[in-house]
C-alpha cells in the first residue's frame, strides 16, 4: 500500500518506523510518503492558516496550501482522501479492515481549529473520527489509524491468526492471556489452560471472551448473534449473580 501523508509536522511519523510496521516499511509492503504542508505555504512567511472568518477561537488551516499539497501528489498515487477529524465517522476495527484493501490512501493531519470547509468538501472522500475526544492534530489520529489498517494487510503481522482472533474481529473482546510462571503472587493459570485439552481450552478461551464482553462492553453483546449455547451461559452466569 501506498500511503500519502500531508502534515505540519513530518518527525512524527518517525514513529511509524518502528516494530511490526517498521519491518513492512523496510519490505516496501507498505511505502510512506510524507508531504510537509509548511512547503505549500501561500507566502515566505511560511503561512498556512488565517484567522477565522466571522470570528471564534484559533486559526484555521487554508485551503490553498493544502490544495497545492495534494497537488504535488501524483494523481495516480492519490487514492482515497481522509482526513482526521473528531467530526468524522468513529474508526472501527470493520472501517479498518476495509482500508487495508486499498491500493493508494492519502491522510490528512489538521491542527489549529480545523481546516477550511471549502477543501474538505472539493477533495476530501472521507472523515474519520478516532474517538470522542480532541486532540491537539491529526497526527496521533493518523498513526492509530494507519497502525490499526496495516495489521490487515497481508505479510505485516506474520501470524494471520493473531488478527482474527483480536478482540472487535467476531464483534467481541478477546479475553484474558497468561504466560510463564504458572504461578505468581499466589494466583495460578487457570486449569483449563494447562490441561493440554484442545477442545477444553477452546471452549473456556470463548466462554471468557463472551463473558469479558457482557461485562465490559454490553453494546457489543447486542450487535452479534448469540448461539444457543452463548445464551445459556450468559442466563445461568446471571441467574446465580456471578455477572
Ligand atoms: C484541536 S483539534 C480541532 C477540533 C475542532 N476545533 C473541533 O472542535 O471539532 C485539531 C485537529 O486535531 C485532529 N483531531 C483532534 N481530535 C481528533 C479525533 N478525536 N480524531 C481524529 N482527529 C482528531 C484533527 O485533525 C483536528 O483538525
Amino acid at each position: 500500500m501506498n500511503i500519502n501523508i500531508i502534515t505540519l509536522f513530518p518527525e512524527i511519523f518517525e514513529a511509524l518506523n518502528y516494530g511490526l510496521l517498521g519491518q513492512a516499511i523496510d519490505r516496501a509492503d507498505i511505502k510512506i510518503n510524507i508531504f510537509n504542508l509548511r512547503e505549500s505555504k501561500i507566502n515566505k512567511h511560511g503561512q498556512v492558516d488565517d484567522k477565522p472568518y466571522g470570528g471564534g477561537e484559533g486559526m484555521v488551516l487554508m485551503a490553498e496550501p493544502l490544495e497545492k499539497s495534494l497537488q504535488d501528489i501524483p494523481i495516480d498515487q492519490l487514492g482515497r482522501v481522509i482526513n482526521l477529524s473528531p467530526q468524522g465517522k468513529l474508526l472501527n476495527q470493520k472501517k479498518a479492515k476495509e482500508l487495508s484493501f486499498l491500493k493508494n490512501i492519502t491522510i490528512i493531519s489538521g491542527r489549529y481549529e480545523g481546516i477550511d470547509e471549502r477543501f474538505l468538501s472539493q477533495y476530501v472522500d472521507e472523515e474519520i473520527s478516532i474517538g470522542d475526544f480532541i486532540l491537539s492534530g491529526g497526527e496521533f489520529a493518523a498513526l492509530a489509524l494507519i497502525d490499526s489498517f496495516s495489521r490487515f494487510i497481508p505479510n505485516v503481522i506474520g501470524n494471520k491468526k493473531s488478527v482474527e482472533e483480536d478482540s472487535f474481529s467476531k464483534g467481541m473482546l478477546k479475553g484474558a492471556v497468561y504466560s510463564r510462571p504458572e504461578i505468581f503472587n499466589s494466583e495460578r493459570v487457570p486449569d483449563e489452560l494447562l490441561s493440554g485439552n484442545h477442545a477444553l481450552i477452546k471452549e473456556w478461551k470463548d466462554n471468557q471472551s463472551l463473558i469479558r464482553t457482557y461485562r465490559r462492553r454490553p453494546d457489543l453483546i447486542n450487535n452479534i448473534k448469540l448461539t444457543k449455547k452463548q445464551k445459556k451461559l450468559l442466563e445461568e452466569l446471571t441467574s446465580k449473580d456471578i455477572l
